[in-house]
C-alpha cells in the first residue's frame, strides 16, 4: 500500500535519490527543503525520472517563522513516516561556525519531531553518519562501537541520535538512525547527482571536477597513514544503494513500529584515495592530475563499516561496485559539468 513519506532535504544529493526510490516504489512524497545547499531543478528531475509528482514545500525547518507553515503542510499530508536528511554537513565549516551548526541541525530535528507529533506519525528514519564513531574503534566498525565525534557537525548527529532515542522511548516511536559511510556516485540516468555549492570538500566531487576540467589538480591529503599505500581508506557506498537502505529501513519500521535501531550503511570494504583515483580514471578515461599534500586536520587513517546488522535486521546490502560508483558519478558530472546551474 502506498505510504505518505516526508523527506526533509529531499532536493539535496542524498534526498533526491531517496525520493526517486520512494516514488518509483509507489509511495507519496512531501519534500521539505530550504534550497540552501540544493536546487529546485533536482526536484524537477526526480519527477522526470519517476514520472510521478512530489509535493514540495520551500521552508526552513530551523527558522521559527516557518514553523506554522510546516505544521500546516505536514498535517495536510497526513504522513505515515518521515526521513530526516535536512541539515548542514561540512565538517570544516562546522569547526569555524559551531553555533550555526547546532542551531540549524538541532532545531530542524526538533521542528520535525514536533510536526510529526501533531500529525500523529511515529516513524522516523534519521540521516546519521559514521562520523559519530570518531577514531575510537578497530575496523570494521559495528554499531556497538564507541562513539566519539571529533567536530561540531559530528556532534550534532550524535546529539540528534540521543534526542530521538528519548522521544522514541517516551512516545513509543519507531526510529532508525542510519550511519552513512561515504556516499558517492549518482543515479544511472545521469540526471541527478552531487552539486556542491562551492569548492568541493569531499573526494569524489573534487575528482569529478578535475576530470571534467573545472579544477586543475587534486590534493591527496596525506601519504604517510598506516594504510597499504599510505593514503586514507574509506568505505565508499553508491548513493542509490544508500537510498534503497532508507526504503528498507521504512519497511522494517512498518513491521517493528517501536524502538530505536542504529544501523551502519556501508559496503563493508575500504578503498584508498589512490585506488579511488585509479578507478575514476578508468571510468572517465580522463587524466586526474594529483599531488600529495599534508594530512587534513581531523582526518582519520581508515574507517570501514561492519554492515552485517543492515543485512540481518532490514535485509539490505550494498550491491554496486566502486567501478559502478565512478561510472555513474562521471555520467552525472560529464552531462552536467556545472551541476544544476545552467538548468
Ligand atoms: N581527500 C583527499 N583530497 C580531497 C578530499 C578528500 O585526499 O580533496 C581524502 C581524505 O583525506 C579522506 C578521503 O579522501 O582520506 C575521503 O574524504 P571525504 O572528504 O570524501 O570524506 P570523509 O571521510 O572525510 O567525510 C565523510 C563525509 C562526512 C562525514 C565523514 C564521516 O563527507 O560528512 O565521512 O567519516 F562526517
Amino acid at each position: 500500500m502506498a505510504r505518505n513519506i516526508i523527506v526533509t532535504g529531499g532536493a539535496g544529493y542524498i534526498g533526491s535519490h531517496v525520493c526517486v526510490e520512494l516514488l518509483s516504489g509507489g509511495d507519496n512524497v512531501l519534500i521539505v527543503d530550504d534550497f540552501s545547499n540544493s536546487h529546485p531543478e533536482a526536484v524537477e528531475r526526480v519527477k522526470a525520472i519517476t514520472d510521478r509528482d512530489a509535493t514540495c514545500l520551500h521552508a526552513d525547518l530551523a527558522r521559527f517563522e516557518d514553523r506554522e507553515r510546516i505544521f500546516a503542510a505536514v498535517d495536510a499530508f497526513a504522513p505515515d513516516a518521515a526521513i530526516h536528511l535536512a541539515g548542514l554537513k561540512a565538517v570544516g565549516e562546522s569547526v569555524a561556525e559551531p553555533q550555526r551548526y547546532y542551531h540549524v541541525n538541532l532545531n530542524s530535528a526538533l521542528t520535525l519531531i514536533a510536526a510529526l507529533k501533531r500529525a500523529g506519525a511515529k516513524k522516523l528514519v534519521f540521516s546519521s553518519s559514521a562520523t559519530v564513531y570518531g577514531d575510537l574503534n578497530p575496523n570494521p566498525v559495528d554499531e556497538n562501537g564507541r562513539l566519539g565525534p571529533t567536530n561540531p557537525y559530528g556532534r550534532t548527529k550524535f546529539m540528534i541520535e540521543q534526542v530521538l532515542r528519548d522521544v522514541a522511548r517516551a512516545a513509543d516511536w519507531g526510529v532508525v538512525s542510519l550511519r552513512y559511510f561515504n556516499p558517492v556516485g549518482a543515479h544511472s540516468s545521469g540526471q541527478i547527482g552531487e552539486d556542491p555549492n562551492d569548492i568541493p570538500n569531499n573526494l569524489f566531487p573534487y575528482i569529478a571536477q578535475v576530470a571534467v576540467g573545472r579544477r586543475e589538480k587534486l590534493s591527496v591529503f596525506g601519504n604517510d597513514y598506516p594504510t597499504p599505500d599510505g593514503t586514507g581508506v574509506r568505505d565508499y557506498i553508491h548513493v542509490v544503494d544508500l537510498a534503497r537502505g532508507h526504503v528498507s529501513a521504512l519497511g522494517y519500521l512498518d513491521k517493528a513500529p517501536t524502538g530505536v535501531e542504529d544501523i551502519n550503511l556501508g559496503a563493508g570494504r575500504g578503498y584508498s584515495v589512490l585506488e579511488a583515483i585509479a578507478a575514476f580514471k578508468r571510468a572517465s578515461n580522463r587524466d586526474i592530475p594529483y599531488e600529495f599534500a599534508p594530512r587534513r586536520d581531523g582526518d582519520i587513517a581508515e574507517i570501514v563499516a561492519d554492515a552485517s546488522k543492515a543485512k540481518n535486521l532490514i535485509g539490505w546490502r550494498a550491491e554496486k561496485s566502486l567501478d559502478d560508483m565512478c561510472a555513474d558519478h562521471w555520467r552525472w558530472q560529464s552531462q552536467n559539468p556545472n551541476g544544476y546551474a545552467e538548468s
